[in-house]
């Protein structure tokens, strides 16, 4: 997927001027404050998600308008076609190839892509809850069918919560426990064994990715890490037996708490780099470029479900990574397009081919490089 026109329209601090951007490497520079996230927020808004910011569409729209447009044209699907995603008094409409959407939904798919931005160092940085927010949500998009499971492993796991609040006033209640608890760990077996494909699958190629940033010095490894003992977790069967033991070994404790304790919502991932954990151990550097191979790693899964390239948005990951890391994000990513944004010049200087816009007060300058 290539996005070849870009234009705002009172979308932001930007002017309404067309972009036409590289169809590789586009670097987005600038000072603080100019609109370069802004850019990079414009075009996320049309692969249909909400804001990478935590924004509400509302505070898109420029100071003192109602409505904001973000159109692109862009080829994919072998054709070229164009999306239109208006913000009209906090409402979202959307086109595609000039007919309108019902809902503002229908354009999720059609442009895809992946984000990286400071924001997302938490996948590092924070706890399991922000990695199994990110699994979840990649695998959501590459297969449908886990949107599903979760959603029934979730709602099994609510009712049989509500269950061990109850039984405490209700013991004859224990006895419906055992039906719960093998439905829980019916759902909840599928979801973890798709997790543990999709982190098994990310984590062969985010290493590789992550042995060329770092000159081969750096070995990254992912590991699913599920919350009970299992003798076999690729194992569909010795799982759910594992599960379903490791519920009744926790019922009394669950009862007390109020709460299931184990289960895959409590699963985490581990990054490591040559056998350390990153989270503890890591730099500040190589927690960025951690999450950067992984980033890079779930587009590539996204084109081998989709056979599409997706874009790549990377706002302000360059100022941490020394110049050797720099040069290899801006000239090794040569299959795909990337917007990346960054405030020094000396990061512009080590792009080989593409194009610079630099951006002020909300309006860019253009330069090809080559
Ligand atoms: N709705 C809006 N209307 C006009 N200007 C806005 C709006 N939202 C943000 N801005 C301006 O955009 C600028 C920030 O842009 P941003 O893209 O975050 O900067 P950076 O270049 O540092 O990434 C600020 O000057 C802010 O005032
Ligand atoms: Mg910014």
């Amino acid at each position: 997927m290539i996005i070849q026109s870009l234009q705002f329209e009172d979308y932001r601090n930007l002017s309404n001027d067309i972009i036409i951007p590289h169809e590789g490497v586009n670097v987005i520079y600038g000072q603080n404050a100019q609109g370069k996230t802004n850019i990079l927020e414009g075009i996320w808004l049309l692969s249909g998600n909400k804001s990478f910011r935590g924004a509400k569409d509302k505070e898109a729209v420029k100071f003192g308008n109602s409505k904001a447009l973000i159109k692109a044209g862009f080829f994919s699907e072998n054709r070229e076609q164009e999306i239109e995603l208006a913000i009209n008094n906090g409402k979202r409409e959307v086109k595609l190839n000039g007919v309108k959407k019902a809902l503002a939904s229908d354009i999720v798919g059609k442009l895809c892509m992946v984000v990286f931005s400071p924001e997302h160092l938490s996948l590092v940085k924070s706890g399991p809850a922000e990695r199994r927010i990110f699994i979840d949500s990649a695998l959501c998009q590459i297969r449908p069918k886990f949107y599903e499971t979760l959603r029934n492993y979730s709602q099994t796991l609510s009712q049989r919560n509500a269950l061990l609040k109850d039984i405490p006033e209700h013991p004859e209640l224990l006895d419906t426990l055992d039906a719960w608890d093998w439905q829980l760990a019916m759902y909840g077996v599928s979801v973890m064994r798709m997790r543990m494909n999709y982190v098994e699958q990310l984590c062969k190629t985010a290493s590789e990715y992550h042995l060329g940033i770092s000159e081969n010095k750096e070995q990254l490894e992912l590991k699913y890490h599920c919350s009970f003992d299992a003798d076999d977790y690729k194992n569909a069967e010795t799982l759910h037996k594992a599960f379903l033991e490791s519920l009744s070994n926790s019922r009394s404790e669950d009862i007390s708490r109020g709460y299931t304790t184990v289960g895959p919502h409590r699963d985490d991932m581990e990054i490591n780099i040559n056998n350390t954990n990153v989270k503890l151990y890591g730099s500040q550097g190589q927690q960025r470029s951690c999450v950067l191979s992984i980033k890079i790693a779930e587009a590539e899964l996204i084109k081998m479900a989709i056979g599409q390239e997706p874009i790549v948005l990377l706002d302000d990951v360059l100022s941490e990574l020394d110049s050797r890391r720099q040069e290899f994000l801006l000239n090794k990513i040569t299959d795909r397009q990337v917007f990346i944004s960054c405030c020094e010049l000396e990061s512009v200087k080590l792009l080989k081919n593409g194009k610079c816009f630099e951006i002020i007060n909300g309006h860019k300058t253009e330069t090809n490089v080559r």
